[in-house]
């Protein structure tokens, strides 16, 4: 067993290799057998990732007045047609137990007395049945996730270190189809270390750094769906890209969410002059589904030529505002914005990956031995639109159910084989870094304005051009130089931006995130876009 600060030898060994440490990670990691050797490896910190930025909360029916059959029909309906009822069901049948094991690590969330959690609204959900701590509700679940993996003496954190690519026996040379581990980069002394391992998850989140504006961290790049298709897994409904319509609008701030929930509180949209317009949009308000909202604010801000527009909730009780928003509330006040007696001016982010790398309810993909849980993964559950807090708990949920799927068949599964050392032997160290940060930026500026939040065919054909032009310098960078993270980042984003491209062209309708003016209809029959590694061809629009 090896902790952070052991020198590192070059190759290891473990019976489950995690990469990722959010709550997809760490759920699955705390939820295998005691006797097995677990590593949960990480880019950044342990803490990196989107769930410890996680404000609004977690979806589950915890209220008598609430039922399943409430939150299953709420999701299927956000959904657009394209869930997977049988994910949904699975997914919504799990939560209350998710949410217990939670509470019982020691998750603290917010009461409203003794008996009771405090149950918030958001975005297309008919009851209130979001769990939350406050408004951070992912740092209660990180820290103690975190701190419940620290004590056990069978996980191995490993932080500063980014999976390259896996080890599938197909490379190797070896018969069958199983993935055995994963070349992965020390960020302390770059170099690439070998992980052997007799099951791999992918727990490596979203993709939404692939936008120039996100509320995402900045790790968010795709790895695990790039790295899952290089390997030969299907991924699915990459099309479908969330944008969430309330990230604060300060030249100063950052990917700086406005949660949903205080909208769920009673927060109204506003256009400059003070106007309310989502009942124009939609007659649920501002609670309509996300893509509804988003797409109604781009609408306005467009119409109107504002390069924002307003959220407001001043109309509440301070020590209301204060004791449900704390987090928002200093944040905001540091750059000037006194939300208990303003309105805060926001935009649109791309927030969330919907489609992911095929897996099924074990959480297992197309390649033996390897799972896929969280923002990775496309289970079915989001359709073509999630419902707001439906992820963290498909993070709990499946981290739990690949868990138990990996105690069922661990016997039967012989340690993995030999494998090579990385090969350096062929590359240098890069003399032009700026190809990189030049095309990093490329990237993601000619993602935000030609597949957005409204697309159409040239402009996604405009950005596949580009694409297969950076794609052909990334792989020859690739190629001839040592690899660091910002290349890999960049390399990831490229393979994703183009699944994001290709399956938006292949979809002929608009259909929940996915909206395009050539094809503003929806068909009648609802298809999910499923794009194969060994069949791929480029789309003919
Ligand atoms: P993450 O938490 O993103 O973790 C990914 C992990 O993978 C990190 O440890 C990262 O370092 C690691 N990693 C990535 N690539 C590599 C690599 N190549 N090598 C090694 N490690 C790697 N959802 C809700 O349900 N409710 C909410 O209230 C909510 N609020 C949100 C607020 C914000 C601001 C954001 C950005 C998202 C929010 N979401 C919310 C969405 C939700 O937080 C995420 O979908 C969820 O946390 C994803 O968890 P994950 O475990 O799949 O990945
Ligand atoms: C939010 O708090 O608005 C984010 C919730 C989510 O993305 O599910």
């Amino acid at each position: 067993m090896a902790c952070d600060n052991d020198p590192m030898p070059q190759s290891y060994e473990f019976d489950v290799l995690i990469i990722g440490s959010g709550a997809a990670g760490l759920t699955a990691a705390l939820n295998l057998p005691e006797h097995l050797q677990v590593a949960v490896v990480s880019k950044g910190d342990i803490s990196s990732g989107a769930t410890l930025w996680a404000q609004g909360g977690i979806a589950a029916v915890l209220d008598d007045a609430d039922s399943l059959e409430n939150h299953i029909s709420d999701t299927l309906s956000a959904g657009g047609g394209l869930c997977h009822e049988d994910a949904v069901r699975f997914t919504v049948e799990h939560g209350r137990e998710s949410i217990d094991w939670l509470i019982d690590s020691g998750v603290t969330f917010t009461r409203d007395d003794e008996s009771h959690y405090h149950l918030t609204r958001e975005g297309g959900h008919s009851h209130r049945r979001i769990i939350h701590a406050a408004d951070a509700t992912g740092h209660a679940v990180s820290t103690t996730l975190t701190s419940q993996a620290q004590a056990r003496s069978n996980i191995s954190l490993m932080s500063r270190r980014v999976a390259v690519d896996l080890i599938t026996n197909r490379k190797l040379s070896l018969p069958g189809n199983a993935c055995v581990g994963a070349y992965i980069l020390n960020l302390e002394d770059n170099h690439v270390e070998l992980f052997r391992a007799r099951f791999t998850i992918i727990a490596t989140g979203g993709a939404s750094k692939a936008y120039r504006y996100t509320t995402n961290p900045d790790g968010a790049s795709g790895d695990g769906i790039a790295m899952a298709w290089r390997a030969g897994c299907r991924v699915g409904n990459m099309e479908f890209n969330q944008f969430h319509p309330t990230c604060l609008y300060h030249p100063h701030a950052k990917s700086f969410l406005i949660t949903e929930a205080v909208r769920g509180e009673g927060g109204v949209l506003l256009l400059p002059d003070g106007t309310r317009f989502m009942e124009r949009f939609d007659k649920r308000g501002e609670l309509a589904p996300r893509d509804i909202v988003a797409r109604a604010i781009d609408h306005e801000m467009k119409r109107l030529g504002a390069d924002h527009l307003l959220l407001d909730i001043s109309h509440k009780p301070a020590d209301f505002i204060r004791h449900h928003f704390p987090t928002i509330y200093e944040k905001c006040l540091l750059f000037g914005i006194d939300i208990t007696r303003q309105p805060i001016p926001v935009v649109p982010a791309a927030h969330y990956t919907c489609g992911g790398v095929l897996s099924d309810e074990r959480a297992r993909t197309d390649i033996n031995q390897l799972y896929v849980v969280g923002e990775a993964a496309f289970t079915g559950l989001h359709g073509a639109n999630r419902m707001a807090s439906n992820s963290l708990l498909e993070c709990l949920v499946y981290g739990r159910a690949a868990a138990a799927d990996i105690a069922r068949r661990e016997s039967d599964i012989p340690p993995p084989p030999t494998a090579p050392d990385w090969d350096e032997s062929q590359v240098r160290d890069s003399d032009e870094d700026v190809v990189i940060s030049h095309n990093w930026d490329e990237l993601r500026h000619f993602m935000w304005d030609y597949v957005g939040i409204v697309r159409t065919t040239k402009r996604l054909q405009r950005a596949k051009h580009r694409i297969d032009l950076l794609e052909r310098e990334i792989g020859e960078f690739y190629s001839n130089y040592r690899v660091s993270n910002d290349l890999l980042e960049l390399r990831n984003l490229v393979t994703v931006a183009d699944l994001i491209i290709c399956s938006a062209l292949q979809r002929r309708e608009s259909r929940g995130l996915h909206y395009t003016l050539d094809f503003p209809g929806l068909l009648h029959e609802a298809k999910d876009t499923v794009l194969v590694p060994t069949t791929y061809r480029r789309p003919n629009p």
